[in-house]
């Protein structure tokens, strides 16, 4: 079988490489610089090695290209691509239209088109099936079905193959065709009754995810108020042995995923005219966490961050990862420069970001830790600053979340 992977990126180039140890592979992107760095062997994903990529070229079971032609004889297409949300926040389905009109214009024979990229209930149904009829030349019928991609870059006890997929197609015909496409390289596959359910429990769980974060850097600024920490008082409630589960505060969310899908659902109960007051509220709440550890940071340096030299530890969203999408640390810096502090930055594995790049843990009158990679050194972050400002939990520090 002939599988193509529309999209390159962290969800696109995981699975290719999954996938080509069973099928051949072309990982079609429409980036000559992801292709010809991924053609030299060179992996840009955590998690995807370089020496794994090497023999899956050198075997022929994995080529990446920006040509389109080479799509043409699949028998099977993924898509993965962006789903982000546009300027004034409302989801983007630009990059699947897209893929859509790559697939339509360049398959004729009937494939099975499988969609991993995160869009709100009714997308594979209502919007990538009529987009990929209405490019396509011939009157082909392909076979439709979804597979939320869940695979969390950078993580080392869950991957491809023990992260149970859910999947569901538009026909049986499709559903079947997914599971065996998946079955070689997943332990645990779940067929659901449909499409939406699929879809939606994609954005559930990262709604989920979203609203308790929220839920916890606010109770992070109540514990702050009432003089207690609030990292003992969430390790002391997590030894409840049921009914709880344990989040972190942080400076806010970031990433592809987390701050972008919950807008995906509450747009689309906003349009059934179902009010996602609290699914929107938890979003705000976070991104006015930057906000919050700016103001804590001025209040404790006598009331003014002016010509102070400020070192922002970490900008990548999280840890032992380059992602820098939707990063608190953009927001920080922001908002310490607004308050006309002089602001550097220091993170290895992000190294140029914004037309500006890191620094040496130099010395600083102030430090602020947003990420701490495993690599960074706990003690040259404290020695730093005489004020360091952590809100990892990963620093000793007695300032911070
Ligand atoms: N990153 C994650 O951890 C993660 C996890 C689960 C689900 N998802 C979802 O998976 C989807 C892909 O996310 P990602 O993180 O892999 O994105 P990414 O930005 O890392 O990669 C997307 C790739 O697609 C390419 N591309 C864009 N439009 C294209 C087109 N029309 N044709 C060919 N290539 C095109 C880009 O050049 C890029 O290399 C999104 O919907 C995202 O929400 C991401």
């Amino acid at each position: 079988m002939l599988i193509s992977i529309i999209g390159q990126g962290y969800v696109g180039l995981t699975i290719s490489v999954y996938a080509a140890e069973h099928y051949s592979v072309i990982g079609y992107d429409n980036s000559e610089k992801v292709v010809s760095q991924l053609n030299r062997g060179v992996s840009h994903v955590e998690g995807v090695d370089n020496s794994l990529l090497q023999i899956l070229i050198k075997s022929g079971r994995y080529k990446a290209t920006t040509d389109v032609s080479q799509i043409k004889n699949s028998d099977l297409v993924v898509i993965a691509v962006p789903t982000p949300l546009t300027s004034d926040r409302k989801p983007d389905l630009s990059f699947i239209e897209s893929a859509c009109k790559t697939i339509g214009e360049n398959i004729s024979k009937r494939v099975l088109v499988i969609n991993e990229s995160t869009s709100f209930p009714g997308t594979l149904r209502n919007f990538i099936k009529p987009m990929i009829e209405r490019y396509s030349s011939s009157p082909t019928e392909h076979l439709y079905a979804i597979s939320p991609e869940r695979v969390d870059p950078g993580r080392g006890d869950f991957n491809q193959k023990n992260t149970p997929r859910l999947y569901a197609g538009l026909t049986p015909e499709a559903a079947e065709l997914t599971r065996d496409f998946y079955s070689k390289f997943c332990d645990k596959l779940i067929e659901v009754s449909s499409p939406e359910v699929a879809e939606a429990a994609k954005l559930f769980e990262n709604t989920f995810r979203q609203v308790n974060i929220a839920l916890v850097n606010e109770f992070a600024q109540i514990t702050h108020a009432l003089g207690i920490s609030v990292r003992e008082t969430l390790e002391a409630a997590d030894t409840k042995p049921y009914g709880f589960m344990k989040f972190s505060p942080s400076a806010g969310v970031g990433g592809h995923c987390i701050p972008v899908d919950p807008t995906y659902l509450a747009t689309a109960a906003e349009e059934l005219g179902v009010p996602a007051t609290f699914i929107r509220r938890a979003n705000e709440v976070n991104l006015e966490m930057s906000d919050y550890v700016v103001r804590r940071i001025v209040d404790d340096n006598g009331g003014s961050l002016q010509a102070k030299r400020v070192l922002v530890v970490g900008v990548a969203y999280k840890s032992n990862v380059a992602d820098v999408r939707e990063s608190a640390a953009e927001l920080v810096i922001k908002q310490l420069r607004a308050r006309g502090a002089v602001v550097s930055w220091h993170d290895d594995l992000v190294s140029n970001w914004n037309g500006e790049s890191s620094v040496p843990l130099n010395k600083a009158d102030i430090t602020v830790v947003i990420t701490k990679h495993d690599s960074v050194d706990e003690q040259k972050i404290l020695e730093s600053a005489p004020y360091v400002f952590d809100t990892t939990g990963k620093v000793a520090s007695n300032h911070g979340l």
